[in-house]
């Protein structure tokens, strides 16, 4: 088990690289692999390495976006200090690369508590969730990412800790096996996952504040961008920002990832200063799309027309028609198609609106308006 206090020097959370998105389907090239995981949403190495981390924002007056959550949170901080308490348990949900990790950092900062990061696959077995709660000092968080991947022994271990701060531990075995319980002291537990659906109602009742994540909008990204920008000593303006901004699928983690790759592309072109232009040319030279639309994406919108009529189609159509998993396609790609207005969800499947028939340089049939809720 691998875990990371606030304090001291931050790492991968379970100490592995995290799994990126795999599909079933084949890469058209090795340049074309490269070029869609430029639209990962899922942290790189290299990302989760110290110089990521002084980009990361501190505190919340620098955290930029997600306005209902910080207020939410703000409110919630100022009460559990008023009150000398600790925090409820957070459940923090949405697509990754939206800042959840970041958000329980700077929760702890705001508190003036120590943060543990570790993620599900790393609490495999009892004994590394019971070290973990053993090693917290009062008010602390522990944030648990992808908590919807924990084993059952482990979530029964995290009720009572999360209810009434202690630890059952059973010693022994067979009809001499006598239970202890430890107390802890009081903590904060923040989840975080991409599939709230896949929570047991138990853990998910457990948390007193259950809060989403949204896709960030275009002109907070853009002001991530510049944000970035300074921090890296980049010159860019303003419309280049916007650039960036636009091809960054709603979130910050890949804005900031392109803006390295349009400062390499300024720096070889030797251009002062990244303008659109730059931007533009740099990212098209990447084939990011204007849209932030990658392979995957393309090919399920141009599944859905070509061969579905744009739809209504069934998500487990769609995943057989174009080799993507069901799963992949429904927490990763839907909610961006859905929150750009190329894809809408209906009773009776999906259906790719005009605004992706035109993208794709089809013309959307009128029965397709019909469709539209
Ligand atoms: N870098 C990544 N996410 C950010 C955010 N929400 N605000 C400021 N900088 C960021």
């Amino acid at each position: 088990m691998a875990i990371i206090s606030s304090k001291k020097q931050p790492q991968e959370p379970d100490g592995q690289p995290k799994r990126r998105r795999e599909s079933a389907k084949e890469h058209t090239s090795p340049k074309a692999a490269a070029i869609e995981d430029l639209l990962q949403p899922q942290a790189t190495p290299d990302e989760q390495s110290k110089q990521e981390e002084s980009i990361r924002p501190q505190r919340f007056a620098d955290y930029i976006g997600q306005k209902d959550l910080k207020d939410v949170l703000d409110i919630a901080i100022k009460a559990a200090k008023a009150r000398g308490e600790t925090l409820d348990h957070l459940l923090l949900y949405g697509p990754p690369g939206l800042g959840k990790t970041t958000m329980s950092l700077i929760l702890a900062t705001e508190m003036g508590v120590d943060c543990k990061i570790t993620s599900a696959p790393a609490l495999e077995r009892p004994r590394d969730i019971v070290g973990l709660l053993m090693s917290l000092k009062p008010g602390d968080i522990l944030f648990i990412d992808e908590i919807h991947r924990l084993s059952r022994m482990t979530e029964e271990i995290l009720y009572p800790a999360m209810e009434d701060y202690r630890v059952d531990i059973t010693i022994g075995k067979g009809s001499s096996a006598k239970t202890r319980s430890i107390s802890l002291p009081r903590f904060t537990l923040v989840g975080a996952t991409t599939r709230m659906g896949a929570l047991t109602s138990p853990l998910r009742d457990r948390f007193g504040l259950i809060q989403r994540l949204r896709f960030y909008e275009p002109d907070e990204l853009s002001q991530i961008v510049l944000r970035t920008a300074q921090l890296l000593q980049v010159t860019i303006t303003d419309d280049g920002a916007e650039e960036v901004a636009r091809r960054s699928r709603g979130t910050p983690r890949i804005a900031n990832r392109l803006l390295k790759r349009v400062r390499d592309y300024a720096q070889v072109k030797s251009a002062k200063l990244i303008s659109q232009d730059v931007a533009a040319q740099a990212l098209e030279l990447f084939q990011v799309d204007p849209c932030g639309l990658d392979w995957t994406d393309r090919c399920l919108l141009r599944a859905m027309i070509s061969q579905f009529n744009g739809g209504p189609v069934g998500v487990e159509t769609m995943a057989a028609a174009t080799g993507e998993d069901t799963q992949t396609i429904e927490e990763v790609y839907e909610p961006y198609l859905m929150q750009i207005g190329y894809l809408h969800r209906t009773p009776r499947g999906r259906i790719a609106t005009p605004s992706a028939y035109k993208h794709l340089g089809f013309t959307p049939p009128n029965e397709q308006l019909s469709l539209l809720p």
